[in-house]
Parts: structure tokens; sequence; C-alpha cells
């Protein structure tokens, strides 16, 4: 409101005053380039992770449809991220690059910086970016616990903490989750399930017990532990988990601003991590991502939840 305000005035001071002050040009630029900047800061803007290819791509397509505003394609590889871009270019559809490796918080931050200035904070944010070890990969499991917790846990983590004070009132947050999560949340011990459940779990209390698996992990301890044999399945229960953390502080601490945090599962999906066998196309798996990033103004729910195939599941 502030901003739309100081653009009449400043369209109006131009009109009267630039050509019979010798200032007048100087101050045409000026409110040019504050008209420009109050027109980006006013419009909305989508952000996807790992958005060059699977998944992520087609969430970046379907955004560019259907999302009022710019949508930005990010990736950590810029090639790939261009490539991308120039890729939906040529089906007639304008997403804009950003680089963003998840792992990077140096690039998180510039990131996260360049959204702040430019736009004023992020309506829609999906996390998507994720790593998954193949089945048959012959790393030792504390090496796959260790790599895949630090990507789809610990770097999604470092992404809602610089992103999050950033997404503006009536926002919404995607974690791109996984049912194998909920799967995984079953074959942990009646103690842990019950912490993973619980409404009074915090974020450090969560990082504490997602750092216990992959120290565990190291001395092939999990199982005495009470964790399941699969690192990718634990580091979807702490994206599901934290989602949930997120959604409730929001609602304490921001109860006005209507922004709606939900983790979900694409469903089985033929892309680079899961393989031809799948079940869905990219597009089909991007539909319940991009209905959460979607969620109508004025919607209270779902939030907190974990969604699949467009509904609220158990957890
Ligand atoms: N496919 C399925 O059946 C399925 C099922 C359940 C859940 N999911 C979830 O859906 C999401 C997308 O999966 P997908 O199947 O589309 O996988 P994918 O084809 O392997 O794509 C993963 C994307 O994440 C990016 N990425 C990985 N690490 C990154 C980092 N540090 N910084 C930025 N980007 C990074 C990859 O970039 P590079 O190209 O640079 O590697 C790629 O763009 C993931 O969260 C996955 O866990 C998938």
């Amino acid at each position: 409101m502030f901003f739309r305000v100081c653009a009449l005035r400043l369209r109006t001071s131009t009109g009267c005053t630039c050509i019979s002050s010798s200032g007048g040009f100087q101050q045409i630029l000026s409110s040019l380039h504050t008209t420009t900047t109050i027109t980006e800061m006013s419009s909305k803007v989508a952000v996807v992770t790992g958005g060059n290819k699977g998944i992520g791509k087609a969430i970046v397509q379907a955004l560019c449809k259907d999302f009022q505003g710019d949508v930005y394609l990010t990736a950590r590889d810029e090639g790939r991220g261009k490539e991308a871009v120039a890729s939906l270019s040529a089906e007639g559809l304008k997403a804009i690059f950003h680089q963003l490796d998840i792992n990077d918080v140096g690039s998180i931050r510039k990131a996260a910086d360049f959204f702040k200035q430019k736009y004023g904070g992020v309506d829609v944010l999906v996390n998507n970016a994720a790593i998954a070890f193949k089945v048959n990969d012959t790393a030792p499991f504390a090496t796959q616990a260790d790599v895949t917790l630090r990507t789809n846990y610990f770097a999604t983590r470092d992404m809602l903490t610089h992103f999050l004070p950033l997404i503006k009132a009536g926002g919404r947050v995607v974690n791109v989750s996984s049912s194998s999560g909920v799967r995984s949340l079953h074959k942990c011990s009646e103690e842990l399930q019950k912490r993973f459940r619980s409404e009074d779990i915090s974020e450090d209390e969560l990082t504490t017990l997602m750092t216990r698996f992959v120290e565990l992990a190291k001395n092939g301890q999990h199982k005495e532990g009470g964790w399941p044999e699969t690192a990718y399945g634990v580091s979807k229960i702490g994206v599901t988990t934290l989602s949930m953390i997120h959604a409730r502080r929001l609602s304490k601490e921001r109860p006005d601003d209507q922004i709606l945090v939900n983790a979900c599962c694409p469903g089985w999906v033929r892309t680079d991590m899961a393989g031809p066998k799948a079940t869905k196309s990219p597009a089909e798996g991007a539909e319940t991502p991009v209905f959460l990033a979607l969620l109508p103004a004025g919607a209270s729910a779902p939030h907190g939840k974990f969604v699949s195939d467009k509904a609220v599941q158990a957890w």
C-alpha cells in the first residue's frame, strides 16, 4: 500500500515538472526506476527447487500456466537450469532461472536476498529438490544415511530457515516428501513414532533425532535404536514432520497471515530417481504439489498435513 501511494505521487510530480525543470530528466529516470521496482515488489513470485528435470520441472511447467506471477526455475547447475528454461520457452512458457544449490548455504542466502530485494518476499515456495540412492547401489548404509539426510532433510531445513521468514501473507509452502516416509514411520520403534506424531516436537528435537539416525547408521546400530533400514524413508519422515512443525509455528506466530504449509507425495513418477517403470508421468506427479501451491486465497486447509493424490493422508 505504502509503495503504491509513492508511485502515484512520483508519476504526478514527473508529469508536472519534467519539462521546465533542469533536473526533470533525472527525475523521470528516477521515477521510472522507482515505478519498475514497485511493479516487481507487488508482482507475485513462485520458486521451485530442483526445477531442471523430473517432477520439479513439471511443477514449474504447470505453474507457468496457472500461477499469476513470475515463476522461478531454480537449479544447482546453471547449464542444466538454463537448458530447462529454454525447453519450456520452446513450449511458449516463461520461467526465469536462478541458481540455487540447497546443499550450499551461501547459495541459499544469495537467492533469499535476491527474492527479498526484487519481490519483497516469496508467495509460493516448492521444496522439491532431493536425492535417492538406487536400490542396487553398493555404497555402505552409513554413507547413504549421511549423504541422503544431508540433502533431503538438513538442506531442505536450511532452505526453510532462510525462506520461511520471506513467505508473504497468503503464501503457500509445499515440501515434496514421499509416502515412503509414512511406510518408514510405521517401521520405527513405538517411541520414535510417538515423537514424530506428537504436537509438541520442536525443530531442534527433530534435528537431533535425524542427527542421531546418521550417527547410529555410522556404527551399524540404527536398527537397535529403533530406526528402519532406509535412509531415504527416514529423510522423508524428517521432511513431513518438519512441515508439520512449521505449520504449527506459523499458525501461532503469524495467525493473520493465512500461510499454508504442507508436505506431499507426488506418487510413483517416471523420473531419473524412480525409473521408467513408475506409473505416473512427471506432469501427473506435479498435480498434488501444484494443487497445494495454488490453494485459493482465503483457504485455511490443508495446513500442516501430509497430502497425496490431493487428499490428506494419515500420519
Ligand atoms: N519420482 C518418484 O517416484 C518420487 C516419489 C516420491 C517422492 N519423490 C520426490 O519428488 C521430488 C522430485 O523427485 P524426482 O523424481 O523428480 O527426482 P529427479 O528426477 O532425480 O530430480 C531431482 C531434482 O533435484 C535436484 N537436486 C538434487 N540435489 C540438489 C541440490 N543440492 N540443490 C538443488 N537441486 C538439487 C536435481 O538436480 P540435478 O539435476 O542437478 O541433480 C533434480 O533437479 C523429490 O523430493 C523426491 O524425493 C519422487
